[in-house]
């Protein structure tokens, strides 16, 4: 089905059958945009985009592209003259892999995001809205009084992946501030770039409908999904890495922040880009509360009814002990700020790992 009023606007969604950029998609649609998703499918299934139909009752357009091949995005944006903004999630994004494979992390986030920035100039899309992670502060304990932490944080990513995405952070800004510039020598009318750095903290939960959530191809290395797996019994136990951080029970502390949160954050900074033109701007999405380890397994253990087994073991090299957001600028200026709880994460998160223990897939995968 087609929408029959006018579209607020056209946007394109890179990883848009992924986690987080399905809700996002969701939130576009009923918010009266129309969007164009384009996504390998490295890490996702088409069945998302039947979810999104489901719930939003309409379909976005779908074409599997990868980011790194400029010629398959340019393409997309000439069939579809009316984009007129991106929100960039297409990434590779598992923290272990990325220092085993580095090459492939920079060629994919870095070189698939200057892939996209290139396409874009030759389609005149000048707003881009990036997803980039908490994880680009590295270890905000460093510094004094930086826990909640804030936006002028130093940047110090401690691994792979988080370079890759402060790295873009880097190439994004310099090209927005650059063509802004550029424009303005030339005396050309102004068409100005503007950039949205959106620094994510733990992203979890799933539809409160129980039929769209995280599904993600092969072992899962995040709390909540691995929890779910302990849970629906595919999994014997979870381990804990470390109880002898400096925290009020010894596990480390996180920000989670509810999927359907941070699609609206999303929402709200491509509202911000389109109305207000502000050049390149970083926020903080998260909540300002801070979990413990031991505090959502307990979360979680409540939604489910009973205790889930779990075995304290060494801490994970590279892991921090706090990482809790201010969210303070994404309030002000984007009139955000977080609405649903991790207990209201937990709740819903349980609700789909129960209902489809395999996610989107019929079947177990292949081995
Ligand atoms: P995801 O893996 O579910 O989504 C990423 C999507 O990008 C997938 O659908 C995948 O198939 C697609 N993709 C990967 N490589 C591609 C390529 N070369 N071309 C086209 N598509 C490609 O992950 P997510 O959790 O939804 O994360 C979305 C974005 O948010 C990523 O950029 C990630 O780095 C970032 N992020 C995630 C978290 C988190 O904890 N989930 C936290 C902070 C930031
Ligand atoms: C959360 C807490 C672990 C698994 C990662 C990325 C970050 C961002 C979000 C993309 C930590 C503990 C975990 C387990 C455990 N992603 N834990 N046992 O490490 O905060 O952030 O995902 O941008 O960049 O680094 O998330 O869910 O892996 O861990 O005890 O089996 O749970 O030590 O304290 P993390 P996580």
């Amino acid at each position: 089905r087609r929408s029959t009023t006018m579209a607020v606007g056209t946007v394109l969604i890179t990883g848009g059958t992924g986690y987080i950029g399905s809700f996002t998609t969701l939130a576009l649609l009923d918010a009266g945009y129309d969007v164009v998703i384009v996504d390998s499918l490295y890490n996702s299934s088409k069945v998302a985009i039947d979810r999104i139909e489901l719930l939003a009752g309409r379909r976005p357009d779908f074409y599997q592209v990868d980011i790194t091949n400029e010629k398959a995005l340019d393409e997309v944006f000439a069939k579809h003259p009316a984009i007129d903004s991106v929100i960039h999630f297409a990434a590779l994004k598992a923290v272990g892999e990325s220092s085993i494979i580095p090459l492939e992390y920079y060629r994919v986030n870095v070189g698939g995001s200057i892939a996209l920035l290139q396409s874009m100039t030759r389609y005149n899309v000048t707003n881009i809205v990036f997803s980039s992670s908490a994880t680009v502060y590295g270890d905000a304990t460093r510094f004094p009084d930086m826990i909640p932490i804030p936006e002028h944080c130093p940047i110090g990513p401690t691994n792979t992946y988080g370079r890759t995405k402060s790295m873009i952070e880097d190439v994004i800004t310099d090209y927005v501030n650059a063509q802004r510039t550029n424009l303005e020598k030339e005396g050309k009318p102004f068409q100005q770039w503007n950039g949205a750095l959106l620094r994510y903290f733990n992203p979890c939960g799933a539809h409160p409908s129980g039929i769209m959530g995280e599904d993600p191809q092969g072992v899962p290395f995040n709390l909540l999904p691995l929890l779910g797996q302990v849970a629906t019994g595919q999994r014997e136990k979870l381990l804990v890495f470390g109880e002898d951080y400096p925290s009020r029970d010894g596990t480390a502390i996180r920000d989670y922040i509810h999927v359907v949160d941070l699609a609206r954050g999303h929402l709200e900074a491509l509202n911000y880009l389109r109305s207000k033109q502000p050049g390149v701007k970083a926020w903080n999405l998260g909540s300002g509360r801070g979990s413990t380890v031991f505090e959502i397994i307990k979360a979680f253990s409540n939604v489910v009814g009973r205790d889930l087994k779990y075995e304290v073991v060494a801490r994970r090299p590279g892991d921090v002990l706090d990482l809790t957001a201010n969210p303070k600028l994404a309030n002000e200026e984007l009139q955000w700020k977080t609405e649903l709880t991790m207990e209201k994460a937990c709740e819903d998160l349980w609700r789909w790992v129960s209902n489809n223990p395999q996610g989107y897939r019929q079947e177990p995968p292949a081995e």
